[in-house]
């Protein structure tokens, strides 16, 4: 009797822990279905993020495309890739920061680069650019200064604030290498640039001044984003200094605006002292291992005169 309870007994323990078991399994099927489905959904949001990406950025091709009737150049079937407004550049010498304003989408370049005005002036694949094809507002001054322009007519220390930072480097550098460069015309007004081309209209005629001096409205010392060094000689390329920043501005993000025999592409005469920002990636593209390219060969863009 006593046996048959006790058997009884394990068989209820037995049939207990059967069932508790069945409720533990259903309990862990449960939680993996509920994980799996979860995980799922997460997968499929993250997927439809990044489609939303992909659409913005064909939205943006397709407005590109829309423009492209303003093509600039259209001859040259070496197309380089395009890439967007904003110029990423993780050196330490990055290209200028973009201005805030509204931005109007003007086609693209012969070499596939995005044409945009901002407030009136023209910035190629996000860098501004004044040559004789782009010029800027008589208003238009620095738009990121390292000091405020307050008025000035010129000023080395109104240039851009990155430009700065970057010069400081290179000033540094090359005084350690014992050379003195300085910065003998920065900034530039509207106005000032006035009374610097006609002069030189007086003494050279125009034909001759459009070589090597911008109309107002034209010049790069407007934008803030240039300088020249020392002087303003053809003989200050043979200079120490002159092979010296030759050889370097383009680590510092600095390229050769005018290069030499590129006067086709600038439309100005090689000027070794004229120094344009950009930021170190697209300076070490224009450096080129030492054969300068000029702005407008790179980008695929014009520098001629409306008249
Ligand atoms: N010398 C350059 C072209 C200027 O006048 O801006
Ligand atoms: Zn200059």
């Amino acid at each position: 009797m006593a046996r048959r309870r006790l058997s009884r007994r394990q068989r209820e323990v037995r049939r207990n822990r059967i069932i508790l078991a069945c409720v533990a399994s259903l309990i862990l099927i449960l939680i993996i279905i509920i994980i799996s489905v979860s995980v799922k959904s997460c997968s499929r949001s993250g997927k439809s993020d990044n489609n939303k990406e992909t659409g913005a950025i064909s939205e943006d091709n397709s407005d590109i495309q829309a423009d492209s009737n303003n093509t600039v150049n259209d001859d040259s079937a070496d197309t380089t890739a395009a890439s967007s407004t904003a110029v990423s550049d993780n050196s330490p010498y990055p290209a200028p920061q973009l201005p805030s304003g509204n931005i109007v989408s003007k086609g693209t370049t012969s070499k596939g680069f995005s044409i945009q005005e901002i407030d009136g002036a023209t910035y190629i694949d996000g860098h501004l650019i004044a040559n004789k094809t782009y010029a800027l507002p008589s208003g238009f001054i620095p738009t990121n200064p390292d000091q405020p322009v307050n008025n000035a007519d010129r000023s080395s220390t109104c240039l851009d604030k990155t430009l700065m930072s970057a010069w400081n480097s290179m000033l540094k550098d090359a005084s350690a290498n014992g050379l003195n460069i300085y910065i003998a015309s920065g900034y530039r007004s509207y106005n000032y640039q006035v009374n610097v081309y006609n002069r030189y209209v007086k003494s050279d005629g125009a034909s001759v001044a459009d070589t090597y001096s911008s109309r107002p409205g034209y010049s790069e010392h407007q934008t803030g984003l240039c300088f020249d060094l020392n002087s303003i000689e053809d003989s200050f390329q043979y200079t120490d200094e002159g092979k010296w920043v030759n050889d370097n501005c383009y680590k510092y993000g600095f390229c050769i605006r005018f290069p030499k025999n590129k006067d086709a592409y600038t439309g100005y005469k090689y000027e070794s002292w004229h120094l344009r920002y950009v930021g170190v990636d697209l300076a070490t593209k224009l450096y080129n291992n030492g054969d300068w390219l000029s702005l407008e060969e790179y980008f695929g863009i014009s520098s001629q005169y409306p008249d």
